[in-house]
Order: structure tokens, then C-alpha cells, then sequence
């Protein structure tokens, strides 16, 4: 005996991505706003200058990515429960992408999903963690290993933001920026190349340009069963840069761009990429700071933390590559010995 359960309805997910200054906005539910005491001290008051709502609640969980755990998102969920949120509220994820990522996995299973939306204020939020909604959060087994697909109701990018972020934190966002041109549009590249980030009309573009490239490829697969993987380019790499430094001693997309250089690198090998495009990606990365090499102690011991990695399998490592500068390879068919051979080579630079 069989019963059915026909589920293949078609869900309408989408939403709008506004880069602009916030406009006033009114909700007309019980909202929560989830930030950090730092981004509070800097930012609140302008933010309550602009939204309102029917019940307005602050929800401040500790700042960096050591309290992306279990502990913050139970200090979400009992504050949610102590205002008696429902079904019908909304939470507004105000900070970087360790509190975009928190708050989405809040709102994710809070009564089995309310609604959320995105106010990212590091570049590296904007230009990419807002968009396409991946939420989560880390364990001992490590970074982001649980979370869930939540898409955010909308994104509201405001650039006035950025104006109070360190120099490191924007470098770290302008990695991610550079993952997206390199893999998806060889124009934007070229752009990045002579573009002056510091001019506030050529951020505001450079981030729609960004957003636009995230937004196409979630938009062709949500869920990463294909084409979104290769957003992961330089993260296989710089996932154990980051596991290897302990998450201490990089910024994530410092970690990016370092694995960027290494994937290059690999592309090179194995003919994908020329040495000057390989080049160009790096003296881009120089212009704003990035770090570019690092000293791998064990190339062995490197290649094998790549399976801790949440596309590879027990027997088989999925690199993303770029194919020249615009194009990208999604491939589990890199031999080991290409692989070791250029760590070695990258360790000795
Ligand atoms: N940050 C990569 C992604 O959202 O797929």
C-alpha cells in the first residue's frame, strides 16, 4: 500500500534587493531587530530613525563569529518567545553576515519559519551573506554546518553603512567581490581593475553590480545543486587557511583571497587559466590590501583537511576553478599529485 503526498507546488520565494539609502518603513507586526552591541553603538539610532512597527523589540547578541553557535540562537528564540512572537512577525537582521546568517536560521525555525529581512552592514554582507539566503551557524565540527535555506522577505542595502568600517572588513568584502567577476563577468572585472571604490557612486555601482551576479546565479539554482556552487571559488582553499589559522588571523575573504590565488594557480596547471589572468587577479587583490600568499607547513596534511569541506564526498574533492577571467569549473576530476604540486610550489613563494 502507497499513499502519495504530491508536494511539486511551485513556491514564490522571491524578493527585492533595494541598494539605496533606507527609506522609512513601517511594519505593522511585532518585529525584532537582531544586531551586535557593536554595530548598535554605531548604527541603531539611525536604523529606529527609519523603521517602525507595531511592537519594536531589540535583540543584541554578542559581536564575531566565536558566538555564531547554538548559545546566540537560543538567546534569539527565548527572546522571541518572551514577546509572544507568532507566525505573522518579522525579524530584521541588522549587522554582518554572522548576524544575517544567525537571524535567518532564528527566523527559519522559530515556529517552523517567520519571516526575516536583511539590512547588511559590512560590504561583505551587502555583496553577498544578505543575498540568496543561506542562514546558519557553526559547532565544534565546524563553520556553518548547520543552517537552512531561508530566503529573506527583501534586502535593504544602504551604503552609508560602510562609512564606519575598517579598512580590513571593506579589503574582506572587496574579495567577494572579486569572486564574483572573476567566475561570472569578465566586464565587471575589468571594471574592478581601475575602478576608485572610495568614490561613493562607484561603490553604490560596484555592490548592484555584485548583487546583480549573486542574484542571477541563486536565482538559476537556490539550493547549490549546481551553478551557485561556484560562488565557492577560493573558499575549498581558504576554508583551511581559516582551519588552519584557527579563525583567527584572517578575515574570511582575506582567507577568500587567498584561496582565489591558490585555485588560480591550480586553473593555471591545468590550463584553464593563463599566467597573466592569474596575474591580474592578483595585483587586483594587492590594490586593496588582500594578502595573497601564505606559508603551507604540510601540503599532505592541507589536502586532506579540503574533506572537511561541505561539497567534497569521502573519496572526492570538488574544486571550483576559474576559466580564464569570466568562466568557471565546477570540477571532483583534479588529480591529488596537480593539487600537492601546487601547494608546494605556493608554500615556498
Ligand atoms: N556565499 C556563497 C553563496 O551564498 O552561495
Amino acid at each position: 500500500m502507497q499513499v502519495n503526498i504530491t508536494l511539486k507546488q511551485v513556491v514564490d520565494n522571491s524578493y527585492d534587493i533595494t541598494i539605496d539609502k533606507l527609506k522609512p518603513i513601517h511594519f505593522d507586526t511585532k518585529v525584532a531587530i537582531v544586531t551586535n552591541p557593536k554595530i548598535a553603538g554605531l548604527h541603531l539610532s539611525y536604523l529606529l530613525s527609519k523603521v517602525t512597527a507595531k511592537e519594536l523589540y531589540i535583540i543584541t547578541v554578542p559581536d564575531g563569529e566565536e558566538y555564531k553557535n547554538q548559545d546566540s540562537i537560543n538567546m534569539i528564540l527565548e527572546s522571541l518567545f518572551n514577546h509572544k512572537f507568532n507566525r505573522k512577525s518579522m525579524l530584521i537582521a541588522f549587522g554582518g553576515g554572522v548576524i544575517g546568517d544567525m537571524t535567518g536560521f532564528a527566523a527559519s525555525i522559530y515556529q517552523r519559519g517567520i519571516s526575516f529581512t536583511q539590512i547588511p552592514t559590512t560590504l561583505l554582507s551587502q555583496v553577498d551573506a544578505s543575498v540568496g539566503g543561506k542562514t546558519g551557524m557553526n559547532n565544534s565540527y565546524g563553520k556553518n554546518l548547520i543552517g537552512a535555506f531561508h530566503q529573506p522577505k527583501a534586502v535593504l542595502i544602504d551604503p552609508y553603512f560602510l562609512t564606519t568600517l575598517a579598512a580590513r572588513e571593506f579589503g574582506a568584502g572587496v574579495a567577494e567581490i572579486v569572486k564574483m567577476a572573476v567566475t561570472f563577468n569578465k566586464d565587471f572585472f575589468v571594471f574592478l581593475e581601475t575602478a576608485d571604490l572610495s568614490n561613493k557612486d562607484v561603490l553604490q555601482d560596484v555592490i548592484k553590480q555584485a548583487v546583480q551576479t549573486k542574484a542571477s546565479v541563486v536565482a538559476q539554482d537556490e539550493k547549490e545543486n549546481g551553478i551557485r556552487a561556484a560562488l565557492n571559488y577560493g573558499h575549498t582553499f581558504g576554508h583551511v587557511i581559516e582551519n588552519e589559522t584557527k579563525y583567527k588571523k584572517y578575515l574570511h575573504g582575506e582567507a577568500v583571497a587567498i584561496g582565489m590565488v591558490l585555485a588560480n594557480d591550480t586553473a593555471v596547471k591545468m590550463g584553464l587559466m593563463s599566467e597573466a589572468e592569474a596575474l591580474k587577479v592578483k595585483s587586483l587583490l594587492n590594490k586593496y590590501s588582500l594578502p595573497t600568499s601564505y606559508d603551507i607547513k604540510d601540503s599532505n596534511s592541507f589536502y586532506e583537511t579540503f574533506f572537511l569541506d561541505k561539497k567534497s564526498s569521502d573519496s572526492s574533492i570538488t574544486f571550483i576553478l576559474p576559466v580564464g577571467i569570466g568562466g568557471v569549473k565546477i570540477t571532483d576530476a583534479c588529480e591529488k599529485s596537480l593539487v600537492l604540486s601546487v601547494l608546494d610550489t605556493f608554500g615556498a613563494k
